[in-house]
C-alpha cells in the first residue's frame, strides 16, 4: 500500500533532536518522571511495583477512571485507551471510514488528520480556516461547514480545537452548533482535543465532544501536547457508542493490543493533576507569545506578520519568503533554527508553524531575529 509521506514527521526527524535553537515544537515543556511524581505528591515506589504484564485492550479500569474523572457525563466504560495519540487517529478512522466515503477535514491541520482516511481511499474535501488579517483573528464560516454537510453529506467530519497549527478556538455557542450541525446531518464528528487546557487569556475550556449527548462525536485526547508528557505516548478515545467502539477495539487487536503498564500507571497520575500542569504551560505559551509580539517590531521583522493564538501552543507566522522550504532547511542546517514550513499542514505557503509552549522558545526566538538581521 503507498502511503504519503508524513512531511512534518520527516522535517522533525531531521532536525529535532540536533539542532539547538527549536522554534516549532507543538508540544510543552516535558518533565521527569520524578518532577511528576512529586507534583502529585507520590514517591516512585508505585512505579517500581507495576508490573511488566499485559494489559486490558480497552485500558484497565484505574486508568480509564482516572481518565474519566477528568470529563462530565464520560464514564470509564467510554473509554479506550491507546499506545499513542496517534494510534487514535489510525484506529479511528480506519475503524469507522470505508473506500470513497466523504470525509471534511477542518484545514489546516495535522498531517495524519487527513492523510490516513486519503489512505484507506475516502474522498478528502477540505474546510478551511480563514485568516483575517484586518482583523487579527482566525474566522470559522459556519455557513460553510452547513452547507458542505447538505451538499457532500460525508461520512466523518474532523475538527481540531484548540486548533493546531493556527491556534484558533471556537466560541462556546460556535462549537455547540458544531457539534450538533454535524450529527443531525448523520455524520460522525472526530474531535482531537489534543491540546484542551491550553485556552489562553483566561478564555474558558469548551466542554469536549466526548461529553455531547449525541454519543455521535469520537473525542481524542492524550498527555503529548497540553500536559508536556509526549514522550510517556499516552492517549485515548473517548466514544459513547459501544458500537462504534467494539469498531476501534477490533483494530486495536492488530495494532497494539495494549497499553504499556507503567503507561497506564503514569497516566493515571498524570491526569490527577492535570490543572496544575496546564496553568505552568498556559503560561509558558502567553510569555512567549508577547515575546513574539514585541519581537515583530524589530525592524529585522518587516514582512513579518502573525495571528495571535487564542488556544493552544501554536500559532502561524506569515513570512516574505518565496520558497519557506527551502528557507527553512537553510535556517535548520546552517543556523541550527527549527521552523517548520506551514504549508506540510496544508497552510498558506508563506507561513511557518511557531511553537510556544517550550522553554527555550524566547533564545531561539532570539537566535533567529540575529539570522534575519545579518
Ligand atoms: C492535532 C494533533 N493530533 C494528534 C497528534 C499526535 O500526537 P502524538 O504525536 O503524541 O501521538 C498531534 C501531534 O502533533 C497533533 O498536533
Amino acid at each position: 500500500m503507498k502511503i504519503k509521506p508524513f512531511a512534518t514527521e520527516e522535517f522533525f526527524a531531521d532536525y529535532e533532536f540536533s539542532a539547538p535553537y527549536m522554534l516549532s515544537a507543538s508540544d510543552c515543556e516535558s518533565m521527569t518522571i520524578e518532577a511528576l511524581m512529586q507534583c502529585a505528591g507520590v514517591g516512585l515506589d508505585g512505579l517500581g511495583a507495576c508490573s511488566l504484564q499485559y494489559t486490558e485492550s480497552q485500558g484497565g479500569r484505574v486508568v480509564r477512571e482516572a481518565i474519566a474523572s477528568t470529563y462530565d457525563a464520560v464514564s470509564a466504560d467510554d473509554v479506550i485507551m491507546l499506545n499513542a495519540p496517534q494510534e487514535g487517529i489510525y484506529l479511528a478512522m480506519n475503524a469507522l471510514l470505508e473506500p470513497r466515503d466523504r470525509v471534511l477535514v477542518l484545514t489546516p491541520c495535522y498531517d495524519s488528520l487527513v492523510q490516513v482516511a486519503e489512505h484507506i481511499g475516502c474522498e478528502m474535501h477540505r474546510l478551511h480556516l480563514i485568516a483575517d488579517h484586518h482583523a487579527g483573528v482566525w474566522v470559522f464560516d459556519m455557513a460553510q461547514l452547513e452547507e458542505r454537510l447538505r451538499t457532500l453529506k460525508p461520512r466523518m467530519v474532523i475538527v481540531n480545537f484548540p486548533h493546531n497549527p493556527t491556534g484558533y478556538l471556537p466560541g462556546v455557542d460556535e462549537w455547540e452548533e458544531m457539534q450538533s450541525l454535524v450529527t443531525r446531518h448523520g455524520a460522525l464528528l472526530f474531535s482531537d482535543e489534543m491540546y484542551r487546557g491550553l485556552e489562553l487569556g483566561g478564555r474558558s475550556m469548551l466542554s469536549s465532544g466526548g461529553e455531547h449527548h449525541s454519543g455521535r462525536v469520537i473525542t481524542l485526547g492524550g498527555l503529548s501536547k497540553s500536559h508536556g508528557l509526549p514522550g510517556l505516548r499516552s492517549g485515548w478515545l473517548v466514544i459513547k457508542d459501544q458500537r462504534l467502539r467494539e469498531q476501534v477495539l477490533a483494530w486495536k487487536h492488530y495494532t497494539s493490543i495494549c497499553a504499556p503498564a507503567p503507561v497506564e500507571y503514569l497516566t493515571s497520575i498524570a491526569v490527577q493533576v492535570q490543572e496544575r500542569l496546564f496553568e505552568a504551560n498556559r503560561a509558558l505559551i502567553e510569555g512567549n507569545a508577547a515575546y513574539v509580539e514585541e519581537g515583530l517590531q524589530d525592524d529585522a521583522m518587516n514582512g513579518f506578520r502573525w495571528i495571535m493564538p487564542l488556544a493552544g501552543s501554536t500559532a502561524l507566522l506569515f513570512s516574505p519568503w518565496q520558497d519557506v522550504e527551502a528557507k527553512a532547511h537553510e535556517l535548520a542546517r546552517e543556523h541550527g533554527v527549527v521552523v517548520l514550513p506551514a504549508k506540510f499542514l496544508g497552510a498558506d505557503a508563506g507561513a511557518v508553524r511557531l511553537g510556544l509552549g517550550r522553554a527555550g522558545f524566547k533564545e531561539a526566538w532570539d537566535k533567529f531575529i540575529e539570522v534575519m538581521k545579518s
